[in-house]
């Protein structure tokens, strides 16, 4: 069993320590740091940042926690979740999720309770018809857990719509499905009591911006040269004139005194749009799709402030 000790304390990184052994990893937050309870995302996302959430945190400004926290392109939120703010704003453009994160918040329990009639059901035949209905059906907590149900028995956790906005995802076959536990929809419900929710594009999220936020940004990645590493919205709904627009507006952060910190591909196209600001590459380790196996990228982290964070990869 391998152990590694960690201590880390600059000025502008988060002072704590991080023991890792094997899988298990315990973060210890000093005197001045909330001690929370680390709450996983409930749901499946292209793109998730579920296993890069530790890395990231120590790239977050040391001042995060006295900040307002809003995040324009939540998707399944690990950091969000995994930072548990006391003030946010979490958003999206995607209608779906975001309505189902307002029923998560407001009915936890009603949620789980449907969610638990669909994973005793689970099968094709089910899980077809449980389509149906969500694709005729109006918001409201039913639907929600019925999205739930669909998001972590679907083919990989995409989601996709066709030209009439219904969802069109295939079952999944996937032999042992992981659905949340109702502990886990009570703390995200709780977490997210403390949030502003809503569905709106980066640039109307980016509006609000004011000297005391902090945003974090994980936009759709551009294709990366040589592998499919992308899924329908990064190909068809956010190529680069989107990474360009988004450039902009996160300019204009930066201009209003707020922080921000990005994660994005690397790429030539990134690296130019940000060159003002503070780059640092990270190769993470992400599950091709189409190829059926782990593959190395390159990714940036992108910062308005100095981050002396040691960069592992
Ligand atoms: C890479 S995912 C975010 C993943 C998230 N960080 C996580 O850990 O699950 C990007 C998100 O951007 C959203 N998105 C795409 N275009 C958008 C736009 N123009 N404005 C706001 N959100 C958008 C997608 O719906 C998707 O949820």
């Amino acid at each position: 069993m391998r152990l590694q000790l960690d201590i880390r304390c600059s000025k502008h990184s988060i002072p704590r320590a991080l023991v890792s052994s094997g899988n298990l990893s315990y973060k210890i937050r000093l005197a001045s740091q909330r001690v929370s309870t680390r709450l996983q995302p409930f749901l499946r996302w292209a793109g998730g940042k579920r296993r890069l959430v530790n890395r990231l945190l120590s790239h977050l400004p040391e001042d995060y926690l006295r900040r307002r926290y809003i995040e324009p392109f939540i998707g399944a939120g690990s950091v969000y979740f995994a930072l548990q703010p006391e003030t946010a704003v979490i958003s999206d453009a995607n209608g779906h999720l975001m309505s189902c994160y307002e029923h998560v918040r407001a009915a936890p329990e009603h949620v789980y309770a449907c969610l638990m009639e669909h994973v005793e059901r689970n099968s094709d035949h089910h899980y077809y018809s449980t389509r149906q209905a969500y694709n005729n059906d109006g918001p409201s907590a039913e639907r929600a857990a019925r999205f739930i149900y669909l998001n972590n028995t679907c083919f990989n956790g995409i989601f996709r719509v066709n030209t009439r906005g219904q969802f069109n995802v295939p079952y999944g076959w996937k032999a042992s499905p992981v659905f949340p536990t109702l502990e886990q929809l009570k703390l995200a419900s709780s977490v997210m009591r403390k949030a502003e929710i809503k569905t709106a594009t980066f640039e109307d999220s980016v509006a609000i911006a004011e000297p005391n936020d902090f945003f974090y940004l994980d936009p759709p990645y551009p294709p990366l040269n040589g592998t499919a590493y992308f899924t329908h919205y990064t190909a068809d709904r956010f190529g680069e004139q989107d990474q360009r627009r988004l450039a902009e507006s996160v300019k204009e952060v930066d201009r209003r005194s707020a922080m921000f910190l990005m994660t994005n591909a690397d790429t030539p196209l990134i690296r130019e749009l940000y060159s003002d600001y503070s780059i640092t590459g990270i190769s993470v380790t992400r599950f091709i799709t189409c190829k059926a196996h782990k593959h190395r990228v390159d990714e940036v982290v992108i910062t308005n402030y100095p981050t002396n964070a040691r960069v592992t990869t």
